[in-house]
């Protein structure tokens, strides 16, 4: 078929004005407790396992040393939360969800030496180059289909992606609604998971189809980071899909 015959179907008024043309809540779907490693204790991983926690997940942390995975643990539990420290084999072993939120260059080699198989795998990660002068993969593949293919056996899912890490502390409210997130992945089952953890953690998680959509949503985290920093909107900002 001719590319033009293709955005002809594609635009047909029947697609556009019907439900299908919207872009797609999965916020009513909720998770019961889960158990989640959270793999980096930086500005994401800290955030995020705390946001977790706080609401209602078991979090197992790990750091780069067991030290920096028992000192988040601990700030976590301190905070009232449920959580424990523990080395990345252990950590993946005992969880039905893993995050990255660890750079995207550590994370390829991470997946590879882990036990990930049957597992669900939240990919956080931007490839932003170290000079922040762009992507370092992009346009026929992505850092999520790259992680999909170190670890060929787990259930690769994109999300979160587009969230500041200080939304994490400050509360997903933006605008006077949920912030959405993006959630793309080749396994419908493993997609619900994760978007029933965002609901949790008051995010609205939006179906952005499969993972090789990652694609697009990693360069909009990018051009979210050009409004945050280089065009000084600040980080209490996160992009939207809206529909009337
Ligand atoms: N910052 C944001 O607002 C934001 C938003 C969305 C997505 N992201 C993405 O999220 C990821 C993390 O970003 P960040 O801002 O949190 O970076 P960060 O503050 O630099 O944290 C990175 C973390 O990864 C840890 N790490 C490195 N190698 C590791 C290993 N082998 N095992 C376990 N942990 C390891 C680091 O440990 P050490 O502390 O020991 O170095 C650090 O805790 C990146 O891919 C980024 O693109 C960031």
């Amino acid at each position: 078929m001719k590319i033009l015959d293709l955005l002809q179907n594609w635009l047909r008024p029947d697609r556009l004005s019907g439900a299908a043309a919207q872009p797609t809540s999965l916020a009513n779907q909720r998770n019961d407790k889960m158990k989640i490693a959270v793999i980096g204790t930086g500005n994401v991983g800290s955030g995020f396992a705390t946001r977790l926690a706080a609401s209602g997940h078991d979090v197992v942390t790990v750091g780069s040393s067991v030290a920096k995975g028992q000192d988040l643990a601990d700030r976590i539990v301190a905070a009232g939360h449920a959580a424990t420290a523990a080395s990345l084999a252990d950590a993946v072993a005992m969880s039905d969800v893993i995050a990255l939120a660890i750079p995207y260059g550590v994370a390829t080699g991470l997946v590879g030496k882990a036990a990930l198989d049957g597992k669900i795998v939240i990919d956080l990660t931007n490839p932003v180059k170290e000079d922040f002068s762009g992507l370092s993969v992009g346009h026929t593949t992505s850092a999520a289909e790259e992680i999909a293919a170190a670890a060929p056996k787990a259930r690769v899912v994109k999300g979160f992606n587009t969230i500041f890490a200080e939304i994490y502390t400050d509360g997903p409210e933006l605008s006077g609604r949920a912030a959405p997130t993006f959630i793309a992945s080749d396994d419908d089952e493993a997609k619900k998971v994760v978007s029933g953890l965002a609901t949790d953690m008051g995010f609205d998680p939006v179906d952005a189809g499969g993972l090789t959509n990652a694609r697009y949503i990693e360069p909009l985290a990018y051009l979210n980071i050009q409004f945050g920093y280089m065009l000084g909107h600040g980080t209490k900002v996160a992009p939207a899909w809206l529909s009337r």
